[in-house]
């Protein structure tokens, strides 16, 4: 069975929850897939990876080129691809282009972009219109580093309505779902009953309709990770001790045997 973004709807519905990771590349893409990963998200936190400080310098580019090696690993999941920085707020022109050049050249079924109300929302209500399935993203929006830190969003009662009312004003332009990102758990369980749509948590409790991860974070293979992250494997110790072995081996002579 295909995931469908109907199926998400549908799944928040009977209250089974959603399983996301992003992915970078065909053999993780491959490898999640066949573990029964429901979302896979080519996100633009894949800027880790790829050597990059923050999500800003990625371009699309370089999403397109990733997402479309991912696609290829990829039978069952539904795959998002991250819009990166700049690539749809200057216009609906802008967005429209970079929305349509993912399903176009990916194989991708959906975009995901970050921001709400009001400035995203006649955006995601456009692309929506256009046959383009659009993830939402509130909370902490970290192509908004520079102005918002790292730090968790929706603490203060004004900050909470805000993102509250986001929520609802991307549900009501169209998203198919909408990720909550480093925001308290009473907030996100607020805003998942409030909605018809799956919330898809990072850092947002326990209440969401479904979680994702960075996947470079549950497999330990980024330098560094954030608070709300849960590190399932150490893969940057594995690889480091797999290759000194080979190096041993080389040097010893001992490879091949
Ligand atoms: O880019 C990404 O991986 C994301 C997740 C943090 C949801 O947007």
């Amino acid at each position: 069975m295909v995931v469908t973004t109907q199926k998400l709807i549908q799944w928040k519905q009977q209250g089974r929850s959603i399983v996301a990771l992003t992915a970078w590349d065909y053999a993780i893409a491959q490898l999640l897939d066949a573990a029964g990963v429901d979302l896979i998200l080519v996100g633009d936190s894949m800027s880790v990876i790829l050597g990059y400080e923050t999500t800003l310098p990625i371009t699309l580019d370089e999403m397109l080129y990733h997402a479309k090696a991912v696609r290829r690993g990829v039978k069952r999941a539904l795959i998002v691809v991250d819009l990166p920085f700049l690539t749809y707020q200057e216009s609906l022109q802008q967005a429209m282009h970079s929305a349509g050049s993912v399903l176009k050249e990916t194989g991708a079924q959906a975009v995901k972009l970050e921001g709400g109300y009001p400035a995203m929302v006649e955006t995601i209500a456009r692309l929506v219109q256009a046959g383009i399935p659009v993830m939402g993203h509130v909370g902490l929006t970290p192509q908004s580093v520079h102005q918002l830190g790292l730090r968790q969003q929706g603490k203060t009662q004004e900050s909470a309505e805000r993102i509250l009312n986001e929520a609802i004003a991307l549900e009501q332009a169209g998203v198919f779902a909408i990720v909550l990102e480093h925001i308290p758990t009473d907030l996100a369980l607020q805003i998942t009953q409030k909605l018809s749509i799956p919330t898809i948590g990072i850092g947002a409790g326990i209440h969401c309709d479904g979680q994702v991860l960075v996947t470079s974070d549950v497999l330990g293979l980024a330098e560094r990770h954030p608070p709300f992250a849960k590190v399932y494997t150490n893969l940057r110790d594995t690889i480091t001790q797999a290759v000194q072995d080979y190096a041993l081996e080389v040097r010893e002579r001992k490879f091949p045997s």
